[in-house]
């Protein structure tokens, strides 16, 4: 008989969460702009803003934290990590960086520059804006079936592989420094991208001369999703499959605090000599000596002990089967989510949950807010908040190809009856969701706007 999958841990330390009522939220909502980057995160009961930095760290990682060396050069604790880094990834030169972002602009600061094109099965946001902040422009060249958010396909996150021979041909090779995949798919709804598929974009980038880079921040995760449905992988270890992965790449640039289940952490792994070279002069002036990179040595403890336990096959088997739990009784109930579930988060598709919301009134955002209103759970809007653009020329407002809210699962951190929870409170909105109210935006930055925005509700 087939049992249910428990979390592979049990409980040391436990930390509080704060209860409010819905009418403290709903004057919280107001203060914060209805922007939920802006609540106190004391004011929230189940956070599933984001997976990134907010992991449980084991008892192997906080005793790592102990045995943190803080010397200002080749502390200890650096060639713990590299030595990991290495043996996973294979890259010759491993580059510490405070987090994945740090690690972008370094290697955008090098590579980028108007006139350069870089292609990505899907940029995330700050990937995005670090090769826009540089002067080049960020394409996405995602597959067909992973544009469709209900179409069932084992590896939605694949790249358009064909797209991207056009694409390069189309911009000529010498404007397009490197193509990027990100694995899993974060902004295409933390779907996998298969080895196949890595493979062959680097068949079509090694034609053209260009190097390959994986945004890997969800590796370990990308490798279990390879091993559970790619054929010939069922019988490999995830590392195996995990150092098969980077065999195929240039480099890499790498969030810790993802599946390094480190609260703050990065790296830019390179196999090239000059391109190490410049990116530790960098380095340098913007994050720190070589090795440390921004980060305490126990933060490299805590990083090399991560990257271990991220490969447990038990701890991926509760993984991703609690986010596919959540997917599954939220399917059951009707609520529309991007289909299948992903590696990291479910994403409610907004625009079949509040049609009645047109884009340019971020119907996601809606669902957002009355999800914090009604159940204390901060989620994120992934849709026109976030990527939505006004035409240059016309002004007129355009959309992004998905309308999405993200529930992002923090690793280790909620039982099953958070997950238990959550499913309650997003069926109640769902089945209110014709009092859903559109919003419009009242302030807004220029770069990232989603995370300071304020906005204000429309009364019809
Ligand atoms: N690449 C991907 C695919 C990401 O998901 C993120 C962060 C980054 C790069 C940047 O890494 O935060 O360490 O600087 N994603 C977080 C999220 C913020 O909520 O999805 P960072």
């Amino acid at each position: 008989m087939m049992k249910t999958i428990i979390e592979p841990f049990k409980i040391k330390t436990v930390e509080p969460i704060r209860f409010t009522t819905v009418d403290e939220r709903t004057s919280i909502l107001q203060d914060a702009g209805y922007n939920p980057f802006m609540i106190r995160a004391d004011d929230v009961l189940i956070d599933l803003l984001t997976d990134s930095g907010t992991s449980a760290m084991s008892a192997e990682q906080w005793a790592g934290i102990m045995q943190g060396d803080e010397s200002y050069a080749g502390a200890r604790s650096f060639f713990r990590f590299e030595k990991v880094a290495k043996e996973l990834t294979g890259f010759t030169y491993i580059i510490p960086t405070h987090q994945g972002r740090a690690a972008e602009k370094i290697l955008l600061t090098l590579l980028g520059g108007p006139g350069k094109c870089f292609p990505n099965n899907t940029h995330f946001d700050t990937t995005r804006a670090n090769i826009e902040f540089s002067g080049a422009e960020a394409f996405d060249l995602l597959n067909p079936a992973g544009k469709d958010p209900s179409a069932i396909a084992d590896f939605k996150g694949n790249m358009d592989v064909e797209a991207l021979d056009r694409f390069i041909r189309e911009k000529g090779p010498s404007n397009v420094p490197l193509v990027m995949l990100t694995v899993t798919n974060n902004a295409g709804g933390g779907q996998p991208v298969s080895m196949l598929n890595i493979r062959q974009t680097k068949e079509v980038a090694a034609k053209y001369g260009i190097p390959l880079f994986l945004d890997a921040c969800r590796f370990a995760e990308n490798a279990f999703f390879i091993k559970k449905r790619e054929p010939g992988y069922r019988d490999k270890s995830v590392k195996e499959i995990v150092q098969e992965m980077f065999s195929y790449a240039d480099g890499c640039t790498m969030s810790a605090k993802k599946d390094a289940l480190v609260n703050m952490g990065g790296f830019l792994g390179l196999n090239d000599d000059t391109l190490a070279v410049n990116a530790r002069n960098i380095l340098i002036v913007t994050e720190g000596f070589p090795t440390y990179g921004g980060l305490a040595g126990r933060d490299l403890e805590a990083m090399a002990q991560g990257l271990t336990e991220a490969l447990d096959e038990h701890y991926l088997t509760y993984r991703l089967r609690s986010v596919e739990y959540l997917g599954e009784k939220l399917t059951q109930a009707g609520v529309p989510i991007l289909q299948p579930p992903g590696g990291h988060a479910i994403y409610l598709d907004a625009k079949r949950f509040a049609p009645h919301i047109p884009p340019q009134q971020f119907p996601g955002q809606s669902i957002v807010c009355e999800l914090y209103r009604l159940g204390g759970i901060r989620s994120v809007e992934i849709g026109s908040v976030m990527f939505g653009k006004s035409d240059k020329l016309t002004g007129k407002f355009i959309a992004p190809a998905l309308e999405l809210v993200r529930l992002a699962i923090p690793r280790r951190v909620y039982t099953q009856s958070h997950i238990d929870y959550v499913i309650e409170c997003v069926i109640e909105v769902y089945n209110n969701r014709a009092s859903l109210r559109g919003f419009k935006i009242v302030l807004e930055a220029a770069l990232l706007r989603h995370f300071t925005a304020r906005f204000g509700v429309l009364q019809e």
